[in-house]
């Protein structure tokens, strides 16, 4: 065999431990907050929904759900070359991503023990199905002879702090664009079985009825502190992290388009989807929302999209570490301006719709 072709296509910190993914603004973040600020909370203007929310996750619906069956046990080598990459990419960017919140939510379970045990409780248990959803993707990995050292990834990342209510915020979408995207490639992948290239897939249906109820916890919480929802800096606060949430989604998206041909979807479309439906669940909850349907929207994310593309075209170039800055410099600033401008679109008041589920 020749040299080159032996190189594996992923560096690995060990024989079949990958490298974690290099951190850049797009990938998924680990956070830390104020555990005495959130331990202080007082829930009761909504405690009652919030007990009812730890009943659900006490019944522990999904138990039994993510256990192995004979369908992943063969050979994955026929996915190989850019698709196998890209597949690979997908798992570990999604085992990173709940092991984010299993590493979140497991610490707020400790620290709010005493002083807050129902939220604790909460906690406790969505970390629980976090855990099983990273595992879960991690086992996945392994089919492909890799996999990630979470404990590596714990004490090497870098964290982020955010003070509590940010952290509903941006928790609170991560969860419901969280649903929306499992639950989408369900449906897409029942209607057309011929697409379904892993049985992982199989699995999502009662996964993102997961996230789903963790994202009803968290609207729950951010109702039993109106304050977080009331005022103006909320509504701009509410604002800011719905573009971020979409736009960072959107622009890892299209730059993966090929995993979603993969399965039989186009990455646009699919994002837009996504997008719109997790934009209208938060009406349930945020002040305001965005108009993704305004012409400008998607029209300068698409701007976005080729501007990251110019700058991962220079970052493959030999250059020079400052020619390279140069050449990119107006790039990131088109990035900046155009979000700038996506954060002034007009955004929809959602006072009439609240309560409405959709
Ligand atoms: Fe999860
Ligand atoms: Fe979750």
């Amino acid at each position: 065999m020749v040299d080159s072709l032996k190189k594996p296509a992923f560096e690995e910190i060990r024989p079949g431990v990958k490298a974690p993914a290099k951190e850049t603004i797009l990938t998924p973040r680990f956070y830390t907050t104020d555990f005495d600020e959130m331990a202080k909370m007082d829930i009761s203007a909504n405690e009652e929904e919030l007990k009812a929310i730890l009943e659900e996750f006490r019944a522990d619906y999904n138990r039994n759900h993510f256990v192995r069956d004979a369908e992943f046990e063969q050979s994955w080598d026929h996915i190989d070359g850019e698709t196998r990459r890209l597949f690979i990419e997908f798992l570990e960017r999604s085992c990173t991503a709940e092991f984010s919140g299993f590493l979140l939510y497991k610490e707020l379970g400790r620290r709010l023990k005493d002083k807050n045990p129902v939220l604790a409780e909460c906690f406790t248990l969505m970390s629980r199905d976090e855990a099983r959803h990273a595992g879960f993707l991690n086992k996945a990995m392994s089919d492909f002879n890799l996999c990630l050292d979470l404990g590596f990834l714990t004490k090497n990342r870098s964290y982020t702090f955010f003070k509590p209510k940010f952290i509903f915020y941006a928790t609170y979408l991560s969860e419901k664009i969280g649903y929306w995207r499992y639950i989408t490639i369900y449906r897409h992948l029942e209607a057309h079985p011929e697409n379904r290239i892993y049985p992982i897939f199989r699995f999502f249906e009662n996964w993102c009825q997961d996230e789903n109820r963790h994202g009803d916890f968290f609207d729950a919480l951010m109702r039993s502190q109106p304050q977080m929802l009331n005022d103006w800096k909320a509504k701009l606060w509410c604002r800011f992290f719905l573009l971020s949430v979409f736009a960072t989604m959107y622009l890892n998206d299209l730059q993966r388009a090929g995993f979603y041909a993969a399965i039989g979807l186009n990455a646009r479309d699919y994002d837009m989807y996504v997008i719109k439906k997790t934009n209208e669940t938060a009406a349930r909850v945020f002040p305001v929302i965005l108009d993704v349907d305004h012409p400008e929207f998607y029209r300068r994310l698409d701007i976005c999209v080729e501007n990251n593309a110019k700058l991962a075209e220079i970052d493959k170039s030999d250059a020079p570490k400052l020619v390279k800055f140069c050449r990119k410099l107006p790039y990131y600033l088109s990035n900046v301006w155009q979000f700038v401008r996506l954060y002034f679109i007009k955004p929809i008041e959602t006072a009439s719709r609240q309560g409405v589920v959709l």
